[in-house]
């Protein structure tokens, strides 16, 4: 019972600065101490130091914001979680934006080709560089990882492995036209808000399960954007949506999850503590924290 914390501070997938010290105050509020306090043995060596390249030594590849900098920054995190995990480790990654999950993703399927990715956001973040609007790549990731979309050379490490009936979300209420489009060509399963007032979180998280694990026996990677959450629980993110899940439904899922026995790698994404005021960082923070206790273990009784 190891986990490994993976502490990512980048913000290069979008265009806010900030969101590189979320690892940074989540560490710092306590988080490691909090899973050893759960039984886990946790191994932290330090934040991660990506090197820097600036941004005008970056420049957009067609719409991408840049492209070299998140590429070369989401391969070291894949080799991380790769090798965390090959050593039998929850690799638990904190980010920084969500770009970070070609990353995280790709370091969990070269030790467990099998896995499954439930993927708890207000976004779909499956632009291709074709669709983006925006050129911020944590807009983008699923896309990379399901092999979607035009080819760029940089980011060819990224084997286009997952199959789109391995993929499930949960809390989509952003998604753009482009994206829906796409998510609907390849049948890829989506529980919006809609579905979550629909059926309750619990019903949700069962069917979510059935359709990407039905037998219960595929490695899980939670990957857990905190915007899911709504932003009167967790204010301080780059790109908010209001009508987002409660604490307890965001909660429900880390310990549904939990529960299954098969989560292999956690990612929790987009805390920015430069956002909003005092207040609601230190909550912001406080309920990450909380998410990644529940999806380790922690129980209400
Ligand atoms: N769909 C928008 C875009 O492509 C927003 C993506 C937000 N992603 C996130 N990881 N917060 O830019
Ligand atoms: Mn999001
Ligand atoms: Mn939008
Ligand atoms: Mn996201």
């Amino acid at each position: 019972k190891i986990a490994a914390i993976v502490g990512c501070p980048f913000s290069g997938g979008q265009a806010k600065p900030g969101v590189d010290r979320g690892p940074i105050n989540l560490v710092e509020a306590g988080l490691i101490q909090q899973l050893e306090g759960l039984g886990w043995k946790v191994e932290f060596d330090g934040h991660h130091q990506f090197e820097e390249i600036s941004a005008n030594g970056d420049p957009p590849i067609g719409k991408l914001r840049n492209p070299r900098i998140v590429s070369r920054v989401s391969k070291a995190v894949a080799e991380a979680v790769g090798y965390h995990a090959k050593m039998g480790k929850l690799p638990v990654t904190l980010g920084g934006d969500h770009s970070l999950a070609m990353g995280t993703i790709s370091g969990t399927l070269d030790t467990h080709p099998n896995a499954c990715v439930v993927w708890i956001d207000a976004h779909a973040d499956i632009n291709t560089p074709e669709t983006t609007e925006s050129g911020n790549i944590h807009g983008m990731p699923m896309s990379f990882l399901l092999g979607l979309g035009e080819k760029i050379s940089e980011y060819s490490w990224i084997q286009p492995r997952l199959q789109p009936s391995s993929l499930v979300y949960i809390g989509l209420r952003d998604v753009d036209a482009a994206e829906k489009r796409i998510l609907k060509e390849n049948k890829i399963k989506a529980f919006s808000m809609h579905e979550v007032d629909k059926y309750g979180i619990g019903k949700v998280v069962e069917m979510a399960l059935d359709h990407v694990n039905p037998k219960r026996d595929r490695p899980i990677h939670l990957s857990f954007d905190v915007d899911a959450l709504d932003p009167s629980v967790a204010p301080s993110t780059g790109t908010p949506v209001r009508g987002g899940l409660t604490f307890r439904e965001g909660h429900y899922i880390c310990e549904a999850i939990y529960e299954t026995g098969l989560l292999v790698a956690l990612d929790l994404m987009e805390v920015n503590p430069s956002l909003e005021d005092a207040a609601s960082v230190h909550q912001t923070v406080a309920v990450g924290c909380s998410l990644v206790r529940a999806a380790l273990g922690e129980t209400l009784l």
